[in-house]
């Protein structure tokens, strides 16, 4: 593996991108029948016609995957198997052409592989991958015949600006994010806008991110704009349940839960829906994601109660949880059994 590259300022890259060399890509047509040979290609634009049915339907769907380097200078990608996994389950929910495990991690190797000069110091931050897949056929209907997958990575640090300070977080009513067995557990990139305009207007009321509930009731509360939810109460974790289809199966989410119940040995209920009511007795609340990893929740105002800020003062559980995340994903504290962290080789890439 290379080693870092000079003249990134890494403490301060924030989730803005910074370009890399490299990005891996496939096609897919439904007349072969098989993905083409992985392309290691250099970085840039990639054609797409105006009546490609990506930009005309919004046939697309993405992944967040995280690569760390640990002390000894190597690199580690942190549960790809997870995010494989959910990438062929957006693309079987929005009709396209799902790619297999092994396909799909060779890919992020590869473009790791390409771009290791740009993964940060171990502890500084993370190399961001973004795998994407969309329809590149055109035709007026809305149907799905050819696909394009693309891979790029950036080094990234923090996804909140705020998240030291934590985040003061408006409970919306007025909006909702997704419905019963529709399409807000997979990443369709179209779930991504429909959260835009609602967090750009509490932003403007002094917030910084906007919590959804159900869509049928408003009673329960299911994720903010782009991460899970959890909270503290009486000792125990709670994170609202996925069964209905309305909220992403977070694999930061997963990975906390077992690291609660597992290394802290606390009580966690995650399958369940849980009430609006609960967190406004909640002791600490905090949200999680690849991007995010954890961040803070100071406050929470809810829109039918807004004149009182529900205030978080503990971090206690997220403090901890979040410590032994990042320790396992810098490699300083040994990974669950089950998790599969693969050392990403340092073979020579083709075709740069
Ligand atoms: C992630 O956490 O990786 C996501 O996909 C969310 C995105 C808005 C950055």
């Amino acid at each position: 593996m290379e080693t870092p590259i000079e003249g990134i300022q890494w403490n301060s890259l924030g989730f803005s991108q910074t370009k890399t060399d490299f990005m891996v890509t496939s096609r897919f047509s439904t007349k072969i029948g098989r993905w083409e040979d992985l392309q290691v290609v250099q970085y840039g634009p990639v054609d797409v016609e105006p009546a490609s049915a990506a930009l005309n339907y919004g046939f697309s769907v993405f992944e967040g995957v995280k690569a760390f380097r640990s002390e000894d200078g190597s690199v580690q990608l942190f549960r790809p198997d997870m995010n494989a996994a959910r990438f062929k389950q957006s693309a079987e929910r929005m009709n396209m052409a799902a790619m297999d495990n092994e396909l799909f991690i060779d890919a992020m190797c590869k473009v790791i592989a390409a771009n290791s000069r740009f993964v940060p110091p171990c502890g500084e931050g993370a190399l961001y991958l973004r795998p994407l897949l969309f329809a590149s056929n055109c035709q007026l209907a809305a149907e799905t015949e050819e696909f394009t997958f693309v891979v790029f990575a950036s080094p990234t640090g923090n996804y909140f600006t705020s998240v030291d300070r934590g985040l003061r977080v408006l409970v919306t009513e007025t909006y909702n994010r997704s419905a019963i067995d529709g399409v807000g557990f997979v990443k369709a990139s179209g779930n991504y806008p429909a959260t835009m305009l609602p967090k750009k207007l509490a932003i403007e009321k002094g917030f910084d991110d906007v919590l959804y509930t159900d869509s049928n009731e408003s009673r329960f509360v299911e994720e903010a704009s782009a991460s899970n939810l959890f909270f503290v109460r009486d000792g125990k974790l709670y994170t609202p349940d996925t069964s209905r289809k309305t909220i992403h199966e977070g694999i930061t989410r997963a990975s906390l839960i077992y690291l609660a119940r597992n290394e802290l040995g606390m009580e966690v209920v995650d399958s369940e829906p849980l009430t609006v009511d609960m967190l406004k007795s909640a002791e600490e609340v905090f949200l999680s994601g690849t991007a995010i990893v954890i961040a803070r929740v100071k406050s929470l105002t809810f829109e039918n109660d807004a004149d009182q800020e529900y205030k978080y003062p503990s971090y206690e559980v997220g403090k901890q949880l979040k410590e032994m995340l990042m320790d396992i994903q810098n490699g300083k504290r040994k990974a669950p059994s089950s998790w599969l962290i693969v050392d990403v080789p340092s073979l020579p890439v083709q075709d740069q």
